[in-house]
């Protein structure tokens, strides 16, 4: 009789990697480049709890902040390799993916405010936009906001002429690199954890981003002069490798469909207000001088960047411009 319970007890031990391999979660690595304390950052970390709390910890979810597991280049790659399984890249960073479409959405004054640009990303250009990503083994999953970017140099940035012979970074859209080459600068794309340094040792001279990026990356301590000129929108889209994603059991994917949902709604509820309260911090600081437009100073710098409308077409195609127009009601 001992002898048998001994034999039961070993088959046990014996067995118990495979129960505790069954019952290994799935993890999902989520790679970024931004702080936590960001609209991105923390809504990644929200998705997080939702997805481990509506899955009952069957799938665990870590969050890579701050480039630490990848770079903007380099987490593209990951995903496609399934080295990563989630990205939020910024829409701007996507034509090394052979997807230029995207960049349609930094065209310059293009979204009113954040409650347009997020109507217009629900609305038939989002959905168009994601299945442009299907044949590259990547699902779209959600579109999540970070407002709208400041431009920043070492000299006030008030007319289209203060640009002139500045070096921008820039995080990879020609639409960028084309509104900052019609007033004189010289655009250069840079990976973002690389931007701080580049800013302090004078290798660019000036950026754009949100007040949540500039305050994060302390952007503003190495930057005398931001213009809050909200030229353009920052926005991201969550993706996931699409060969994980449809391996998944089907109701774990529908449990991560609803905590990417509420994760996303969140996200977008905060955006605004993080940026605001990020600016009134970057104000108090004291580190930088903050330049507003008057509407004279802005319809210039408009009228400088207008012929990026014209040279898109030809970039992003008339398709998707259509799409955006139709969405804003507007002429382009
Ligand atoms: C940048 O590279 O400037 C941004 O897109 C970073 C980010 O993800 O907000």
């Amino acid at each position: 009789m001992r002898k048998w319970i001994l034999a039961a007890a070993a088959l046990a031990v014996l067995a118990a990697p495979a129960t505790v391999m069954a019952q290994s979660p799935i993890v999902i690595k989520f790679s970024h480049v931004v702080a936590n304390d960001t609209p991105k950052g923390k809504g990644a970390l929200k998705f997080k709890e939702l997805a481990e709390k509506y899955t009952n910890g069957k799938v665990k979810v870590e969050v890579y902040p701050n480039s630490t597991l990848y770079k903007d280049k380099e987490e593209l790659e990951a995903l496609q390799l399934g080295s990563v399984q989630m990205l939020a890249p910024s829409t701007a960073k996507f034509a090394p993916l052979g997807v230029k479409e995207f960049e349609a959405l930094d065209l310059p004054w293009l979204f009113k405010d954040d409650k347009q640009y997020d109507q217009a990303m629900k609305g038939p250009v989002g959905q168009w936009l994601f299945k442009k990503l299907e044949a590259k083994g990547i699902t779209g999953l959600a579109y999540w906001d970070n407002g709208f970017h400041m431009v920043s140099a070492n000299r006030p940035l008030i007319n289209p002429a203060d640009f002139q012979g500045l070096k921008i970074r820039i995080s990879g859209s020609k639409i960028a690199d084309q509104y900052f080459r019609n007033v004189g600068s010289i655009p250069q794309i840079m990976a973002f954890s690389e931007v701080y340094q580049a800013l302090q040792t004078g290798v660019v001279d000036g950026c754009e981003n949100t007040p949540s990026n500039y305050l994060t990356q302390k952007f503003h301590e190495v930057q005398k002069d931001i213009t809050v000129s909200y030229h353009a929108h920052l926005q991201y889209a969550v993706i996931v490798n699409t060969k994980f994603w449809n391996g998944l059991p089907a109701d774990i994917r529908a449990e991560l469909t609803k905590a990417m949902n509420e994760a996303t709604d969140y996200t977008n509820s905060i955006a605004t207000k993080e940026n605001t309260d990020a600016l009134e911090e970057i104000k108090k600081s004291g580190k930088t001088t903050l330049h507003y437009l008057t509407p004279e100073q802005k319809a210039a710098w408009q009228k400088a960047m207008q012929p990026t409308y014209k040279w898109a077409k030809g970039r992003v195609g008339q398709e998707v411009l259509d799409l955006i127009s139709k969405e804003l009601g507007v002429q382009m």
